[in-house]
């Protein structure tokens, strides 16, 4: 069964770089096959790491209703279950190293619980071939009241260096608890210090009882790699900012 790493913060911290360099990592350390998810509904973990995107769940979603309503056959005489399984995994973007399964935005009233409970039950199917899984969340907390997944063993929050990115840390690891999610594991990551502000941010996480897993510098390169949306496979690995995320996935008993 795979490992299964969430990213969860507030909008614009680094979620979906820091995301991109953990399965960089795993596949580098590991040397296994890492299914990636964006369940962002504005998808850019594909441009994180280097490949298009040609099919999303919410457009598969989108396609099968539309079978559905105009009556056509299928291909087959397959079940409508089967056809859409069968898309999905036409619809993993193949890529070296990893797969990756895009949620995208699905339309109409309603439609985003449905691509959820998709992007759910895949991910627990697809997870099941793949030593590990990484997901990427949209800022905020409401994937996690949508629960767009079942079962995750670390679940890293993001925070900017700020007042605010730390509540809405503290706020994502209490609605976890009331959710009762099925989380193993839970740390804070805090990304781009610069510079004294840690000690100050690091006391009010400890007073809001959140467990810090490390800092990672403000990294220039970084920050250029975002302006031109180019690949974390293009970051040079002695970049400060991968070396820090990279020692502290060590530190992280990721099995
Ligand atoms: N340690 C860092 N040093 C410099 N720049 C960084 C660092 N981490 C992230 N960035 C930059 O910050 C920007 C936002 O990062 P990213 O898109 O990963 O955030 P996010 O939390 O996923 O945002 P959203 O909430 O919109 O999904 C990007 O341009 C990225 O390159
Ligand atoms: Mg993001």
């Amino acid at each position: 069964m795979a490992f299964l790493i969430a990213f969860a913060g507030k909008g614009g911290t680094g979620k979906t770089t820091l995301a991109g360099l953990t399965i960089r990592y795993l596949i580098e350390t590991r040397g296994k096959p890492v299914l990636a998810v964006d369940a962002d509904a504005n998808n850019c973990l594909n441009e994180v790491l280097g490949v298009n995107v040609h099919a999303t769940v919410g457009k598969l979603r989108e396609d099968s209703l539309q079978i559905i309503r105009n009556g056509a056959e299928r291909p087959g005489g397959m079940s409508m279950e089967q056809l859409f399984d069968y898309e999905i995994q036409q619809s993993l973007i193949e890529s070296k190293g990893f797969d990756l399964l895009v949620m995208g935005r699905p339309e109409g009233p309603g439609c985003y619980c449905a691509a959820n409970n998709i992007i759910r039950k895949y991910t627990d199917k697809l997870s099941e071939a793949y030593p590990y899984v990484v997901i990427d969340n949209e800022a905020g907390m409401e994937h996690l009241s949508r629960r767009t997944t079942h079962r995750v063993n670390l679940l890293i929050i993001v925070s900017d260096p700020s007042v605010r990115g730390i509540q809405t840390a503290q706020r994502i690891d209490s609605l976890v608890n009331e959710l009762d999610l099925n989380m193993e594991n839970r740390v804070l990551l805090i990304n781009r210090i610069s510079g004294s502000e840690v000690m100050e941010l690091q006391g009010l996480a400890e007073s809001l009882g959140l467990q810090i897993a490390g800092t990672v510098p403000q990294d220039e390169l970084l920050l250029h790699l975002g302006l031109k949306g180019d690949s974390v496979f293009h970051l040079p690995a002695d970049a400060k900012a991968l070396r820090s995320v990279y020692s502290i996935l060590d530190t992280l008993s990721i099995r």
